[in-house]
């Protein structure tokens, strides 16, 4: 396992269109977390192969500075997964992201290309990293069995328009119809030492409706979002950055703790509140989360 793949900051996963060269070569310049080179739906069935190609060359030629290279393959059942796994060899790529998870095989198969390329390229076992998209009534079944599938796989991402679309739930903005299997995501991610990314908003010109999702995912216990457009990285960012009164009060929770166990007392108060484990653990996820911010 790699610490540095499990523990980057994924607070931004910006898809692009890998047809798009022009939107790739601006995708590299924005400081995303993650860039995500699309050949799954944002890409015509018709313009699959260009799209390889052109995400090829992008790798090669574009300076995508500190953000994660990612591809999204074609799903398991798409019949051009295989292709799509090639990309797995290019020197300048860092993970894959898995569409329309759905069982434990699919994830493993993915995982075992990625082992492929690690020799191939000669990077430790788990450099490359796997995201797996949960966005379908069996991805949401199989979601313990998907969580604990392979060694590579490092977050879940919640695909909501699919999953409403599959279970023929009727999307509304208050999102109520989605908020069950949003919640077990985000669970099953805990439970298996994943990070989780949050549903995306596609309504890219709705500030103020982003910023409310992204508040509400980060309350879930998400660790980033996905996003389409440019303008939606600075609210997300803000959104899953601890600000600087968040991260003072963790600090002094966290003091606080540490002097009363020292003196051997357990649950204490501060500022009129009662504090015990849970919070001082909440107050130091705060804590690891603005320090992962500034890496
Ligand atoms: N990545 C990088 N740059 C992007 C971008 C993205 N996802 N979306 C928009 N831009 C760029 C545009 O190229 C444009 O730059 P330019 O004027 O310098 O060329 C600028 O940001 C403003 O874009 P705008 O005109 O507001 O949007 P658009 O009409 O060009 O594109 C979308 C709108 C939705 C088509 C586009 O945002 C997009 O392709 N998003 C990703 C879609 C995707 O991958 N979907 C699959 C996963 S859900
Ligand atoms: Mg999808």
């Amino acid at each position: 396992m790699t610490d540095t793949s499990r523990l980057r900051a994924r607070r931004t996963l910006l898809y692009v269109p890998g047809s798009d060269w022009r939107k790739m070569e601006k995708a590299a310049g924005l400081g995303a977390d993650c860039v995500c080179l699309d050949l799954e739906d944002g890409v015509a069935p018709s313009s699959k192969p260009e799209a390889r190609n052109l995400i090829a060359k992008a790798l090669s030629e574009l300076d995508f500075g500190m953000s994660e290279r990612l591809v999204r393959v074609n799903a398991a059942d798409s019949g051009i997964q295989a292709e799509d796994l090639a990309l797995a060899s290019h020197p300048n790529l860092q993970g894959m992201v898995l569409p329309k998870a759905a069982s434990a095989a699919e994830v493993q198969a993915v995982g075992a290309r990625l082992r492929e390329a690690e020799l191939e390229r000669r990077l430790a076992p788990n450099t490359l990293s796997l995201l797996a998209q949960i966005e379908s009534a069996m991805g949401l079944v199989d979601l313990k069995d998907i969580a604990n599938a392979d060694e590579h796989l490092v977050a879940l991402i919640f695909g909501s328009e699919d999953f409403a679309s599959d279970v023929g739930a009727i999307r509304t903005q208050e999102a109520d119809e989605i908020f069950h299997a949003r919640s077990a995501v985000v669970t099953y991610a805990a439970a298996f030492g994943l990070q989780a990314i949050d549903m995306l908003h596609v309504n890219f010109k709705d500030g103020e409706g982003l910023a409310r999702l992204a508040a509400q995912g980060a309350r879930l216990g998400y660790s980033g979002m996905q996003i389409v457009h440019p303008d939606q990285i600075a609210p997300v960012l803000a959104a899953f950055t601890p600000s600087a009164e968040e991260i003072s009060w963790a600090q002094r929770v966290v003091d606080a703790y540490e002097q009363h166990a020292a003196e051997g007392r357990g649950a204490f108060a501060l500022d009129g509140k009662m504090i015990d484990m849970p919070l001082v653990k909440a107050a130091q996820r705060v804590l690891a989360r603005a320090g992962k911010a500034q890496q």
